[in-house]
């Protein structure tokens, strides 16, 4: 049983051998956080029903594993778009990290930097992306950007994160509005006094998401997206960068192509964690076609309900190039701060070895569909 009295706020150290797998990390973490914190972290949208289906679908794919291979020698490593992984992996952009724990991004980034993981920023976090990519030593950093009703601030923001060594541009593109998320407006969600969407605020944008009304994301961050974009913004930014863009919050074949089309460099097959549509397929629904379309052109990367090294490899086995998590990071920054994300990172990369070793996959290129059909 999990102790969740041996939080570092009790003086305890955080043990990371306690936790066996990312989700028993979870407990802890919700149980230090605030209840609005905590909240805003496992809400999934309306019903929460693609929160629910991002983690049922990768269950019920049985993978076929083949037998007699020699497996002793594995080889997990990766790179994407120029940035390398200890394993096909990089970490989603989730904002305000200090809501899970006072270091916040640093934490989170320190812990990717120790494992050899590349960490996507968020542009809402609550530390600043020069800051951020000051401690990523052996790990590379990609900047997440939302387009708001003023333009001109994504280029700001853009250009900041490449100055400060950013190695990819994503572009978030599902959230014309925000998703209603009704625990968060039940606990009048606001940002905390003492943590702020620093990035945002430094590009001057106008009113800032301080959001202390108490009436929930819309209000706190609504001026940060915008109802109107469209794919003209989408080749407007593409003409404006040297970086490599991928596009974030994609679930159809016709989209992926267009934004392939347009220059992106890469997809990221997300439904935003459950937290935009409600509705929204699965992403392990949405992927295999996504992939077989655009992943010999662009790099392809899935997030929603990866909990288990195992649910990588079958992302690689649909097609991905490289699967992505939200929550379980949080999870191990609530719980341990910078030693719970290292814990995190840990699992999966060890729980996706030896899923390679149990399939009879020796390389990453061993990963291959037929492995999901017998
Ligand atoms: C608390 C939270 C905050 C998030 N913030 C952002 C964000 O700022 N930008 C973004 O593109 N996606 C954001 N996402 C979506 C994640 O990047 C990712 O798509 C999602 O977490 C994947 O699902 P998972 O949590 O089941 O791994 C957020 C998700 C969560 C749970």
């Amino acid at each position: 049983m999990l102790n969740a009295s041996s939080s570092p706020d009790s003086g305890a150290a955080f043990d990371p051998k306690q936790f066996l797998r990312v989700d028993e990390l979870e407990a802890v973490a919700y149980e230090r956080m605030t209840t609005m914190a905590a909240d805003y972290y496992r809400s999934g949208a309306w019903g929460e029903h693609t929160l629910q289906w991002n983690l049922d679908a990768w269950e019920e794919i049985r993978i076929f594993h083949r037998a007699l291979v020699d497996v002793s020698r594995r080889k997990t490593a990766v790179t994407l778009l120029g940035s390398k992984s200890a394993f096909p992996f990089i970490i989603a952009p989730t904002a305000l990290h200090k809501l899970a724990h006072p270091d916040g991004e640093l934490a989170s980034m320190r812990a990717a930097s120790s494992r050899g993981v590349p960490l996507i920023l968020s542009s809402l976090s609550s530390t600043g992306v020069e800051e951020v990519c000051a401690v990523a030593k052996h790990a590379d950093v990609w900047m997440q950007l939302y387009i708001g009703k003023e333009r001109a601030h994504v280029l700001d923001l853009s250009a900041r994160a490449q100055a400060a060594g950013c190695r990819a541009l994503v572009l978030t593109v599902d959230t014309p509005v925000w998703g209603v998320r009704e625990r968060d407006i039940r606990n009048g969600f606001c940002i905390p006094a003492g943590i702020q969407a620093v990035n945002l605020m430094r590009s001057g944008a106008a009113g800032g998401p301080t959001g202390h009304t108490g009436a929930g994301l819309g209000e706190a961050l609504g001026w940060a997206i915008d109802a109107s974009l469209s794919w003209k913004d989408l080749e407007w930014l593409i003409a404006k960068q040297s970086l490599p863009i991928l596009v974030k919050g994609v679930c159809r074949v016709d989209d992926a192509l267009r934004a392939v089309d347009a220059g992106a460099q890469g997809i990221i097959v997300s439904n935003h964690g459950g937290r935009q549509l409600d509705g929204a397929p699965a992403t392990a629904e949405s992927l295999p076609a996504i992939a077989a379309a655009v992943r010999d052109r662009a790099c392809v990367i899935v997030d929603g309900g990866i909990r288990r090294g195992v649910d990588v490899l079958r992302a690689l086995a649909l097609g991905a190039h490289a699967a992505s998590a939200g929550r379980p990071i949080l999870w191990g920054l609530g719980a341990g701060g910078e030693a719970g994300v290292a814990r995190a990172l840990e699992l999966l990369e060890t729980e996706f070895d030896l899923a390679m070793a149990l399939a009879g996959c020796a390389t990453l290129e061993d990963i291959s569909p037929d492995l999901l059909r017998g």
